[in-house]
């Protein structure tokens, strides 16, 4: 019998799901294949507006869930569920969290589940929530496929935000391609193999996937991300204490975080980066377990 395999994701744009296609595609014929997207009844807007933009951080970063539309998840025993998801200011994003806090998530109930990320390339404490979401349905990580953008930080900073507000993925004149690299979606494809080979031993499944280039996790970028995290978990609340997402009496706070977001980014990220590259060489032990527990499937309250 052919194994059973569920995939639920949400992609705004479609750049998740190119990369899910392109995972699936060289095992289509060998597996029984289920493809349930998420759908938020409030739609996001794409291009973004910057006060749509940055009103969803508090929704984000406290994991509220929102509305999604029906879905029609078929009712099987699936061998695999694979999530496909994207961080959003450093968090599962909203359509993510809604989905793991509707009753539909109860389909990942003790199954084996392997993650795939769609992100910029600041994507650890999104993981760490979702792991502890899976922990709570009993559900096994037997896997985490992360895809990035690989060019420097600040660099997918500037096309990220021109491929946000202007809708622009592909290259200009003077910016690369925004996001994930086409070569790199197409290269997603030599993962489905090594999914469907590893199915019944999932214990090792997740040592093939990283033999094969499944996580690359740039030391710094974990400093960077901690501090990112500590100062939007304060903004959220307080943010949050004008309203919900769209309550125009919070749109003065969400302005600031807008500003604030800015100036970290451009002004003091040249220092912060080299503030964090200085701590990755001094705390070389500590830094390495960290780097090696985030490539990991394992999970640790608190890590991040
Ligand atoms: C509101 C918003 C916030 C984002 N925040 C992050 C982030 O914190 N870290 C990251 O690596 N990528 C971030 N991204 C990029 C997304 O993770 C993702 O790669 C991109 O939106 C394309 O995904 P799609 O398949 O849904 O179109 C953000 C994107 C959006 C729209």
């Amino acid at each position: 019998m052919k194994p059973a395999i569920l995939v639920i994701y949400y992609s705004q744009t479609g750049q998740l799901k190119n990369l899910l296609d392109s995972i699936l595609a060289p095992i289509q014929a060998q597996a029984d294949i289920d493809i349930v997207a998420i759908e938020p009844t409030r739609k996001f807007p794409f291009p973004w507006t910057n006060n749509a933009f940055f009103d969803c951080m508090p929704e984000c970063v406290l994991q509220i869930p929102e509305e999604i539309n029906k879905m029609h998840i078929p009712e099987k025993k699936y061998d695999l569920v694979i999530l496909g998801y994207q961080p959003w200011f450093l968090s599962p994003s909203i359509p993510i969290t809604s989905f793991l806090e509707s009753n539909y998530a109860h389909i990942l109930k003790k199954s084996n589940v392997i993650t795939v990320i769609g992100s910029r390339n600041m994507w650890l404490n999104a993981q760490e929530k979702i792991k502890e979401k899976l922990k709570s349905f009993d559900a096994h990580l037997i896997g985490n496929i992360v895809f990035r953008d690989k060019n420097p930080n600040l660099t997918s900073i500037l096309t990220v935000i021109r491929w946000s507000f202007k809708g622009k993925k592909e290259a200009g004149k003077f910016l690369p391609e925004a996001g994930i690299s086409q070569l790199d979606i197409q290269d997603a494809s030599k993962f489905g193999p090594i999914i469907l080979s590893n199915l019944t031993e999932t214990q090792h499944l997740h040592n093939h996937l990283l033999h094969n280039g499944s996580v690359f996790l740039n030391p710094a970028l974990i400093i960077l991300e901690k501090r990112g995290i500590a100062n939007f978990r304060k903004f959220a609340s307080y943010i949050r204490e004008k309203g919900e997402r769209g309550n125009p009496n919070r749109l003065s706070r969400v302005k600031l975080f807008n500003r604030l977001l800015l100036v970290g980014v451009f002004l003091l990220s040249p220092i912060s980066t080299i503030t964090a590259k200085l701590s990755v060489l001094f705390n070389k032990k500590t830094i390495e377990k960290e780097v090696s527990y985030f490539k990991s499937i394992g999970y640790k309250q608190n890590a991040i």
